[in-house]
């Protein structure tokens, strides 16, 4: 992942990020950080790139010219996601820093003074974002914050891949308090259930510390995590049906935008999917338009909200059988030479995988999401879990099929989806009877309703 930053300060973001973690990434070449001076682009006598503002009013703007040069110089014809930081911005949350670290460049543009020529801002700004209430001396330090919440999501950053993930603000809840050696310290002992070696006491400890300590600082995000389990607990009531929007919900994927009895509305940023529910099979006014335009796909659980949809302009893709494991027990897995893909197999997965481009399968692969079937050191078929959280993009090559790795491949994705406590699921295009036939033999359960795909007229 590379960083730039335009700033006129490049000393301070190179000193200040230099010795933390992600300076040794940068050391490792898993990162990079490029501080560009944007006074080096001056085009006036003693590098000056501030000027009075038209109209009147206290300090200087930095001016159009040098920001667009030191930013061409970096993007060049390429589009690369621009941050700009600023009071004014949308706040920066774990979801954010999620989201950008799928990114594989990115710009941050700093402030200073009391801020940038608007003209300037409209060409090149993608993301407006600001760390907090409070206002700054420029955006040095809002950029470095937001480098080290990115890059710290980036896998091989941190040594240990899962540690991003179980930790504060991970689903709405913030994180449990935790102990290290001695058992007791200024006569305060370490809670008996953590030394008890039982796994499921004190997983269940823990979500109820987290819960307890959300309530009492975080009331706003407690809010959000009850209204979600609210929301959870109630699809529940017909599981199978359900299941794309409570694991969306469960695994911290979806948010909510719209919900009012019977009627859902959730949305997937990373997976920029919508997921639409109505007990009555019909889509309000406020429903469609809690639709966000960035939004590719949307999962429909009706024949009518389909037909509405078609009607405002979206276009059908496909009716899909949704299919779940619903078993705690993993399952037997018959071909043992399955692993992890790594960015090294993108070559391989483009060529066999038509629906999806290079960059979601990168972003696939970089999440750790996509195992292969090897032989003899060489992939020989695929599977993963899609962005939005269905098994899919199954694939095996054409001398290997017949021999059960459809089948292993699966089991061992099953198998990995249990170990993280998810409910492994996945659609089946009408019509695909070798993939239905898999999914009975695997011991999946099928739906009654069907999920119907659309997609924006540019996607479909
Ligand atoms: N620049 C000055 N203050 C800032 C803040 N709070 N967030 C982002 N950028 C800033």
């Amino acid at each position: 992942m590379k960083f730039h930053v335009l700033t006129l300060f490049p000393e301070m973001i190179e000193q200040g990020l230099a010795p933390s973690i992600i300076g040794r990434a940068v050391e490792k070449n898993i990162l990079s950080l490029n501080a560009v001076n944007i006074r080096d682009f001056s085009k006036e006598k003693h590098s000056k790139v501030d000027d009075y503002t038209y109209g009147g009013g206290a300090g200087m703007l930095l001016q159009a010219q040098p920001v667009f040069d030191a930013w061409k110089s970096v993007a060049g014809d390429r589009k690369v996601r621009t941050v700009y930081l600023t009071p004014q911005g949308t706040p920066f949350t774990q979801k954010l820093a999620a989201e950008l670290a799928k990114e594989p460049e990115l710009i941050f543009l700093c402030g200073h003074y009391e801020g940038i020529d608007e003209r300037v801002l409209e060409e090149v700004v993608t993301d407006s974002v600001s760390i907090g209430d409070y206002v700054l001396t420029g955006g040095e330090l809002p950029a470095m914050v937001m480098i080290d919440a990115i890059a710290r999501l980036v896998p091989g950053v941190l040594g240990n891949d899962t540690s991003a993930e179980e930790e504060s603000f991970f689903n709405d809840l913030l994180e449990y308090p935790q102990y290290s050696r001695p058992e007791t310290w200024h006569e305060k002992k370490v809670p008996e259930v953590l030394l008890s070696g039982d796994h499921k006491k004190i997983t269940k400890w823990r979500l109820e510390r987290s819960i307890e300590k959300t309530k009492r600082v975080r009331p706003d995000l407690y809010a959000k995590y009850a209204l979600k389990q609210e929301i959870i607990k109630k699809l529940s009531k017909a599981k199978r049906n359900h299941i794309h929007m409570i694991e969306s919900l469960s695994r911290g994927l979806g948010e909510v935008l719209y919900y009012d009895n019977d009627a859902l509305v959730i949305y997937d940023r990373g997976g920029e999917t919508v997921m639409l529910h109505a007990g009555n099979d019909s889509v309000t006014e406020a429903m469609y338009h809690s639709i966000p335009k960035e939004a590719k796909l949307l999962l429909v659980t009706g024949a009518g909200m389909a037909r509405q949809l078609e009607e405002r302009g979206y276009v059908f893709i496909c009716r899909c059988s949704q299919f779940l494991y619903t078993a705690k027990e993993p399952l037997p897995v018959k071909y043992k030479e399955i692993r992890p893909l790594t960015l090294q197999d993108l070559d391989y997965v483009e060529e066999h995988y038509d629906y999806e481009d290079r960059a979601y399968l990168t972003e696939r692969l970089q999440a750790g999401m996509m195992y292969g079937a090897y032989h003899e050191n060489r992939p020989v078929g695929f599977i993963g879990v899609h962005a939005e959280g269905s098994l899919g993009m199954l694939y095996v090559d054409p001398a290997y099929r017949r021999q059960g790795l459809a089948a292993s491949l699966e089991a061992y994705l099953i198998n990995r989806c249990i170990e993280r406590g998810w409910t492994a699921y996945g659609h089946v295009i009408n019509g695909n009877e070798e993939s239905k036939r898999l999914q009975d033999k695997l011991g999946l359960y099928q739906a009654s309703n069907d999920v119907y795909w659309l997609g924006t007229a540019e996607e479909a």
